[in-house]
């Protein structure tokens, strides 16, 4: 069974992944928002809000207030207002950031819905997640390092839900693909998860795709780079580590107490280029050039294709390496930039099941954020 998804610019309508609200239902609900991270994924989730509220509000009964937006440095509250909604970078009051405070405001002093969405790749944001949870505040979030972190903050997320407060992370994991969902709704309908594959970098993917001897890897990360496929420092694309962490995160969303000192990541920068500053870096990028011909080389000699392949099992066994895969493999013809994740359950055993399509981008990403933001609105209970 395949799962595609593709750009929200082909497709106005909502993506796959999107979550029906019931239509004009008579449960009228107030949802409070703050935003952590007015950055490429929170801007494009400012204006997807924008977007969406006059229409939630008349179909769907539900009011979402953009209560505060909260940047590295500076803050703003009491932002409600349709006007000041959309020029936060020029707002009423900007303030000097305070998560608790920030966090504080848009609980309210009542009783009301209120839900963080962290649209940050910050440490010290995650670390604040346990105690909004257990203050009752909802999370959403695109950042992985909660979900790939200590595992006892993990753990302290997890329990700090008990209370009610919802955290979903849907976007963690391939962007705006439903990935994590996929994988809820098989364990939470009985199935048994046995192994997850998949190619989890678009940048990866994109370098393997284009990788054909024509040209030296060197020039393909430059190109990549110019085209703003990789990271400002091609090296978090190229270490494996971040595509590390997604397996990380669908292993403990089965269960499995994995962390990230057990998988064993193979980098494509050798040891020597690991620490220099960025720019050196890009210098001396040709350095790449031998050992990654040498490999392709080698999936050719052996009929297939090279691919970069995250790959976990029951036994936890968990990498993340460039691979050959032979010419019939379902990751040897993905296109441009596109993830692919196949889940091998005890249902989908013999003909796995595959998750694919674009992921990376604001836009989808911040799609995906906004479907798990509506998920959490659609189990709230009227309140004022
Ligand atoms: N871009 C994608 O395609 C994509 C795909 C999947 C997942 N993600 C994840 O989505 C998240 C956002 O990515 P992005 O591309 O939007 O990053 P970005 O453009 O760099 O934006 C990050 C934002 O976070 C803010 N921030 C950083 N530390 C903060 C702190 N301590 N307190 C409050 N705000 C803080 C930054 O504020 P300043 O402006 O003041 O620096 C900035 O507004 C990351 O976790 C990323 O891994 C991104």
């Amino acid at each position: 069974m395949n799962i595609c998804a593709s750009p929200l610019a082909e497709h106005p309508n909502p993506p796959p992944h999107a979550f029906a609200l019931p239509v004009r239902t008579t449960r009228r609900r107030t949802l409070a928002v703050g935003l952590i991270g007015p950055g490429r994924v929170g801007g494009a989730l400012l204006e997807q809000l924008r977007t969406a509220q006059p229409r939630l509000a008349r179909d769907h009964a539900l009011d979402l207030k953009l209560c505060g937006v909260v940047a590295r440095q500076r803050m703003w509250l009491d932002c409600d207002d349709a006007e000041l909604n959309g020029r936060h970078a020029g707002a009423q009051t900007w303030r000097p950031s305070d998560l608790d405070a920030f966090a504080a405001h848009v609980h309210g002093a009542g009783d009301r819905h209120a839900l963080l969405v962290d649209c940050s790749a910050s440490e010290t944001v995650a670390a604040h997640y346990p105690r909004w949870l257990a203050a009752g505040l909802h999370v959403v979030t695109p950042n992985k390092l909660a979900g790939s972190g200590p595992l006892e903050r993990w753990r302290a997320i997890r329990s700090a839900c008990t209370g009610g407060a919802r955290f979903r992370y849907e976007a963690t994991v391939c962007a705006g693909l439903p990935v994590v969902q996929t994988l809820r709704d098989l364990l939470d309908t009985g199935d048994e998860l046995l192994a997850v594959d998949g190619m989890f970098s678009g940048t990866l993917a994109w370098l393997c795709n284009r990788h054909d001897g024509q040209q030296p890897f060197s020039a393909l990360v430059r190109e990549a780079h110019a085209l703003g496929y990789t990271e400002p420092d091609p090296r978090e694309d190229l270490s494996g580590l971040d595509v590390a962490r997604k397996l990380v995160i669908l292993a403990r969303e089965a269960g499995w107490p994995l962390s990230m000192e057990q998988v064993a990541v193979e980098s494509l920068v050798p040891l020597t280029l690991a620490a220099l500053p960025a720019d050196a870096f890009m210098q001396r990028l040709d350095e790449l050039d031998a050992p990654l011909a040498a490999k392709l080389a080698e999936a050719r000699a052996r009929g297939g294709v090279l691919r970069h392949v995250a790959s976990l099992d029951r036994r936890g066994r968990a990498s993340v390496r460039l691979e050959v895969l032979p010419d019939a493999h379902p990751f040897a013809h993905t296109r441009l930039t596109d993830n692919v994740v196949q889940f091998r359950t005890r249902r989908y055993c013999d003909n796995p099941l595959l998750v694919q399509g674009p992921g990376a981008g604001p836009e989808v990403t911040a799609a995906g954020v906004f479907a798990d933001l509506l998920r959490i609105a659609e189990s709230l209970e009227p309140r004022a």
